[in-house]
């Protein structure tokens, strides 16, 4: 990516006060020779005077859209609605891959303007794994806001945190009773996150991935207070939990946090409701008798801005500085095109390198 300009972006939804790019790592992109452009941000971790003092240049919120056209965008998550032709390459989560409603518009805007999509949920190695994820601090939130939940501890609405003000809420007090807990896609990278969680509030989570459900043990399951899904499903299985579990009496499990929020899909683990909570109001009752109450919040990492976006940026950063050269970036390009053909979006002349 040296010699190249790397425009970071305002994100326009108003609770996101995540970054792909934290100052440090700015430091050692400038420093690499990268030109690198920060948009101001009320809401971002970071404010934008620690990018300055690193040495990017500062330009208004949303002014990517006159960068010049050989600037590759960097963001997190959805653009602004306009404008309809986009003529940069975007760094960001597109969630246009998987049959989203909008998706084809976005493509299509793209295509219009000659920009590509590099989406980072595809920036994958040659056995497609993730290079820069968040789950590890989604399983962290998902646990913790659990263990909260089940102290009796948690309030509403959440506000985004730090990890050791988070910490210190987690750890037993007086009065807290020893409670069990399952974390199911226990290998993954939340899976780690919510056992971390769960070992700071004292527990010592039971830890099931693949092979431990292969043959489900259901009662197994019912007979924990606490579970935690962290699946990333990629075939159907039979469900966890069933809706007649939920009027089992014998059924121990009182609180259950699904991280990997799956709600609608058919790779669904947990067919038990139908709709993901808010911030606003994270918990739903499931049942009365015996009680089940469910957590399942799609942007937990938003929770923990300054940690999760350290992390994302320590793993992006190396990447960006082989932008065009490591494979990833060919990888992301590809896919773009093949869903750009899946949906019958004619390329609108991007051109066959990276910019
Ligand atoms: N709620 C949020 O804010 C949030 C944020 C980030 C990620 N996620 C979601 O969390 C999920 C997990 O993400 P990740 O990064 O940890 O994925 P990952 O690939 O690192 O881990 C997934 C784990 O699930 C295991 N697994 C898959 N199928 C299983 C099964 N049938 N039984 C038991 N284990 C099984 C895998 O072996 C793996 O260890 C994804 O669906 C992701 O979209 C949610």
């Amino acid at each position: 990516m040296t010699d190249r300009s790397l425009w970071l972006r305002h994100e326009v939804r108003s609770t996101e006060r995540r970054t792909p790019i934290v100052p440090d790592d700015a430091r050692r992109l400038v420093e690499a020779g990268v030109e690198l452009t920060v948009e101001d941000s009320p809401q971002r971790i970071f404010p934008v005077e620690a990018y300055e003092a690193v040495g990017a240049r500062v330009a208004e919120p949303g002014s990517w859209t006159s960068a010049p056209p050989g600037t590759v965008v960097v963001g997190l998550k959805e653009l602004p609605d306009r404008p309809d032709e986009l003529i940069h390459r975007h760094i960001f989560f597109g969630h246009a891959y998987k049959g989203q409603p909008g998706a084809a518009a976005l493509l299509g805007r793209f295509a219009a303007g000659g920009g590509a999509l590099l989406d980072l949920e595809y920036l994958v190695d040659e056995q497609g794994r993730r290079l820069a994820a968040f789950g590890f601090w989604a399983g962290y939130l998902g646990a913790a806001l659990a263990v909260l939940h089940h102290r009796g501890r948690l309030t509403a609405p959440l506000v985004p945190t730090g990890k050791d003000e988070l910490d210190e809420t987690l750890r037993p007090g007086p009065g807290d009773e020893d409670f069990t807990s399952l974390v199911v896609g226990a290998l993954g990278r939340s899976g780690r996150g919510a056992r971390a969680a769960l070992g700071a509030a004292g527990a010592e989570p039971t830890c099931w991935d693949l092979a431990e459900t292969l043959d489900l043990d259901r009662r197994a399951l019912l007979d924990h207070d606490l579970m935690v899904n962290c699946v990333l499903a990629t075939t159907p299985v039979p469900p966890f939990v069933r809706q007649e579990d939920l009027d089992d009496p014998a059924r121990r499990l009182r609180t259950l946090s699904d991280v990997t929020c799956d709600v609608g899909s058919p790779l669904n683990v947990l067919p038990v409701y139908d709709r993901a909570t808010e911030w606003a109001d994270p918990v739903l009752r499931l049942r009365k008798e015996p009680p089940l109450d469910l957590i399942a919040i799609d942007n937990l990492p938003s929770l923990l801005p300054r940690e999760s976006s350290t992390d994302f940026s320590a793993a992006l950063t190396p990447l960006l500085l082989e932008y065009g050269v490591n494979a990833a970036w060919w990888r992301c390009l590809s896919r773009f095109r093949e869903m750009c053909d899946e949906l019958g979006i004619k390329e609108g002349g991007f051109d066959r390198e990276l910019r």
